[in-house]
């Protein structure tokens, strides 16, 4: 093993991450690589993913996977055990914004789309995650939900159901797998500065510091991509042993403020919501 294996917080262990080619997911994976894993990135943006993939190194390899096809989220995670094993973190973490809008017109196929890309992805990950991990007796399965996932009112209605269902979804499977060695954790991010959110914010993809910047005019801080990796890397290893069925909120307490702040315009568009600029306080 090399001297970084032996010594990395996930030392020796192999992971999938879904949405590895940006933001949480690429930002995850560069982490888990670092404190010693060897990790499948797993995306639909092919030249992104192999740059993240060639960032890391020898301790990655890039397979290009569609989540809401569960052929291809299973061969990413057979091309994890045909590499390397095994498996040890499945972090099912790729997603979109999905349908928006007010819910009288919100579109159907939209909507079926969010669910698709959002749930059953997660679903398609866990159950094939949970193939390799419970012959194995050990692993650790992630799932990314959303502030959106706890507390309603702060993102569109198909990525509320989507995010609320995988914090249901988690615990379900931590019920199951607890007695099998197999922890299933969810991530609750708040908003966090990637593409995603950066696109919304600011209608420029790129401009991760307009979002952080909001975070920090909105909540009382920045958040930071690696807010999000450190959680994720948090659940994966062994310090983790005894959390199963846990949703990780890491928001800096915007939900148990009752989502405070003020909403964008974008926003209030996305959820139906007239009045803009207003104050939920
Ligand atoms: N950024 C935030 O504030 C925030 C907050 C809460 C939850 N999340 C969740 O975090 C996860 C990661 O998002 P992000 O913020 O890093 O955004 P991002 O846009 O930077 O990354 C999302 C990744 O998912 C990939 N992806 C989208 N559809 C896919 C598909 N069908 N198959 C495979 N890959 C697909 C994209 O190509 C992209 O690389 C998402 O599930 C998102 O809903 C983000």
């Amino acid at each position: 093993m090399a001297p970084q294996d032996s010594t990395g917080r996930l030392a020796g262990k192999i992971a999938v991450v879904t949405g590895a080619a940006s933001g949480i997911g690429a930002t995850s994976a560069k982490r888990f690589a670092a404190e010693g894993a060897k990790v499948i990135v797993a995306d639909v943006q092919v030249d992104l993913g192999r740059r993240v993939a060639d960032e890391i190194g020898g301790a990655a390899r890039f397979v290009e996977c569609d989540v809401t096809d569960e052929g291809a989220v299973e061969a990413a995670i057979r091309r994890a055990v045909d590499e390397w094993g095994r498996l040890d973190v499945m972090f099912n973490n790729a997603g979109v914004v999905g349908a928006v809008g007010p819910i009288e017109d919100t579109d159907s196929a939209a909507w079926r789309r969010t669910i698709d890309v959002l749930l059953n992805s997660v679903f398609y990950g866990c159950k094939h995650a949970a193939r390799v991990m419970v012959p194995q007796g050990s692993g650790s399965i992630i799932n990314t939900s959303s502030i959106a996932g706890v507390i309603g009112g702060v993102g569109p209605h198909g990525y509320t159901a989507a995010k609320t269902a995988v914090v249901g979804l988690t615990k379900s499977i931590a019920a199951e797998l607890a007695a099998k060695g197999v922890r299933c954790n969810a991530i609750a991010p708040g908003t966090i500065p990637t593409a995603l959110t950066a696109d919304l914010v600011s209608g420029d993809a790129s401009n991760l510091a307009a979002v952080a910047e909001q975070t920090r005019q909105r909540f009382g801080k920045a958040s930071d991509v690696a807010d999000i990796a450190n959680a994720a890397l948090y659940l994966a290893s062994d310090e983790a042993g005894f959390i199963s069925g846990h949703t990780l909120v890491v928001d800096y307490a915007r939900s148990v403020n009752g989502g405070s702040g003020r909403f964008t315009n974008s926003e209030a568009s996305m959820i139906g919501i007239a009045t803009t600029g207003h104050d939920r306080r």
